[in-house]
């Protein structure tokens, strides 16, 4: 049985981790399972992300840019995520397509309509059938990031203003469609939240 699932959430909510320690738990279980990330997940993916994220480029235009995510993400559902949950994979997105609605239509200001028709047509249509939000206050995001010491990209670079126009943005949309998304107080332990998720997907899962 194929099973889209994607992470969103502010940066340092801690969705790659959750990810990671999901595919593993379905593997134990015996599941064929993909995991991928946005932007990238594929080498021509890869390529626009580092122009995505190079703070030298911060003349970038919010059009461009969303074009430039819907190009690698029209590259990896043809390559990857399509194939896979053809062939009856799970498949892991470690964000996917809310990720334009909430930073450049919420954050950004961009229309909402517009940004679905560009994002359908990159993707075929294709949305999740799951979605976790892991809600952490901005503040806090930031405050892991830079105790992690991981990469700082154009986007962490943005006002705190912006930062909370996007998760005002993630949550409009999580209560928008409640069948689809799951919200998670991610500031509780790894473990207590991996719990959650867990219990979600095997309930998907008929377990
Ligand atoms: P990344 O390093 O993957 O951060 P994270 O660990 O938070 O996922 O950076 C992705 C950045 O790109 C993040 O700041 C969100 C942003 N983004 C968009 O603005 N629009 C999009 O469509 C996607 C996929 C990401």
């Amino acid at each position: 049985m194929s099973l889209f699932i994607s992470f969103e959430g502010p940066d340092g909510s801690g969705k790659t981790t959750q990810a990671r320690l999901l595919e593993g738990w379905l593997r134990q279980q015996g599941y064929e399972v993909v995991l991928t990330r946005e932007p990238g997940g594929t080498a021509i993916g890869e390529q626009i992300r580092q122009v995505l994220h190079d703070r030298r480029n911060i003349e970038m235009d919010a059009r461009a840019e969303v074009l430039l995510y819907s190009a690698a993400r029209a590259q990896l559902v043809a390559q990857c995520i399509r194939p896979a949950l053809e062939a009856g994979y799970i498949v892991i997105s470690d964000r996917y397509a809310d990720s334009t609605l909430a930073y450049q239509g919420y954050g950004r200001g961009l229309e909402l309509d517009i940004l679905r028709a560009i994002t359908d047509f990159a993707t075929g249509g294709l949305w999740p059938d799951l979605t976790f939000y892991l809600d952490v206050t901005p503040e806090e995001g930031l405050h892991r990031r830079r105790s992690a010491g991981g990469e700082w990209n154009r986007l962490d670079a943005e006002a705190m203003d912006f930062h909370h126009k996007v998760r005002a943005g993630y949550l409009a949309l999580a209560e928008g469609d409640p069948g689809r998304w799951v919200i998670i107080e991610a500031t509780q332990p790894v473990a207590g939240v991996q719990e959650q998720i867990r219990r979600v997907v095997a309930g998907r899962l008929g377990r």
